[in-house]
């Protein structure tokens, strides 16, 4: 039985697929500690730097002292909800100006659980091909249909719409609005265009832009005065927020949907409380503070040929990525290779992702030594 687990292992080192956890021996805002090295650190996506931030973790345990447990013992619908809880989501549906917010455990948690509920037998999903696999997963769980349209791709994604909306009742279009592995931005204009135009609900995920983009860290659709159009807006706060958790923000019936239907909501333990408050704590307390940093991080990544802090080095073999990555460990760097499932076959990349405490000389000097690398 094991020699089926062995054998594909095995095929997996052949093709430089083979993953492992790394034992780190440290992290702070900018470097990460590995085999005794001190290495600037290109693949976290601590954006603002408060991970590992030992100020602000100070800061914050003054801030808390002992009122908030470590465990919530609970999940919500039982007798996992404190007041911090809905003080969190009180203040996600002030930020966004929607009606109310629900929050989950992870991001993943809340793609499955959306995905997965929001539509069943007889409606469809139109989900943009490079969406993040938690979306992918959620999808697979629903009983309705679901399409997924060339990346990025609005006239192939109208085709579609023209073709197959008429068919189903209820239609969703889901769309990440910076694009995890790729740092490239949905056109989010043309989404709301064609939800309208084909009576779809629009749901996106600002994982990546939650707290990087907009005058307040909102998101992609601060930045273009569209928050009010889209119908579910999905955050996390494991990323520039340096917490643990996510939210869906949207109206009313919908939210209230997602509470009763939802699987990953109902049947897990709510995140402990400290965690909640902390969070909530970041977002009033620090994110305010963050725009020129934040603008600034984002110019870096523009300069480099991205959209966005992400910037993807398409290499193309896995065995290619690996050698630079190793090539950049060797001179101070810590990057990953980002290979298939994660990313499509013949695409192995690295991911470089910029925090705000990462110059613009060192992102290049990276950029070089990848590109002699080739
Ligand atoms: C677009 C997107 N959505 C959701 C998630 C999952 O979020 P979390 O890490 O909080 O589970 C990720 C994670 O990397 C992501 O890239």
């Amino acid at each position: 039985m094991f020699e089926y687990y062995i054998e594909n292992l095995e095929i997996l080192k052949e093709n430089s697929h083979f993953r492992n956890i790394k034992n780190f021996s440290g992290k702070d805002e900018k470097y990460i500690y590995f085999n005794n090295k001190k290495l600037i650190n290109l693949s976290s996506n601590n954006y603002l730097g408060f991970a590992d931030n030992k100020q602000i973790t100070e800061e914050f345990l003054e801030f808390a002292g002992d009122k908030y447990s470590f465990g919530s013992a609970s999940a919500r619908l039982l007798t996992g909800t404190l007041p911090v809880y809905k003080e969190l989501e009180k203040l996600i549906s002030d930020l966004f100006h929607k009606e109310s917010t629900l929050l989950f455990n992870s991001g993943y948690h809340a793609n499955v659980g959306i995905n997965s509920s929001l539509t069943s037998k007889g409606d469809v999903i139109f989900s943009d091909k490079l969406n993040h696999a938690s979306i992918i997963d959620g999808m697979r769980l629903s009983e309705s249909k679901f399409f997924r349209y060339p990346h990025n791709n609005m006239q192939a994604l109208e085709k579609l719409l023209i073709r197959e909306r008429k068919n189903f009742k209820n239609a969703v279009i889901v769309s990440e609005s910076v694009f995890s592995m790729d740092g490239d931005i949905a056109d989010i204009q043309k989404l709301v265009e064609l939800k309208e135009k084909y009576n779809c609900m629009l749901i996106l995920d600002e994982a990546h832009a939650f707290g990087v983009f907009g005058q307040n860290g909102l998101g992609v659709t601060e930045t273009l005065g569209l928050t009010d159009k889209i119908d579910l807006i999905i955050g996390t706060f494991g990323k520039s927020i340096a917490s643990m958790g996510a939210f869906a923000t949207g109206n009313k019936p919908m939210i209230d949907y997602l509470i009763n239907k939802a699987r990953s909501f109902i049947f897990s333990t709510a995140l402990p409380p400290v965690n909640i408050a902390f969070s909530k704590w970041i977002i009033e307390n620090k994110l305010p503070y963050t725009f020129n940093k934040r603008m600034n991080m984002l110019k870096i990544g523009q300069k480099a040929g991205s959209q966005s802090h992400i910037i993807p080095l398409i290499i193309g073999e896995n065995k290619e990525a690996v050698d630079i990555c190793e090539i950049l460990y060797n001179n101070g760097y810590f990057t990953l290779p980002i290979r298939p499932p994660t990313v499509p076959e013949g695409t192995s990349r690295i991911r470089i992702s910029l925090t705000t405490e990462i110059n613009e000389k060192e992102l290049f000097d990276a950029i070089s030594l990848a590109k002699q690398g080739r």
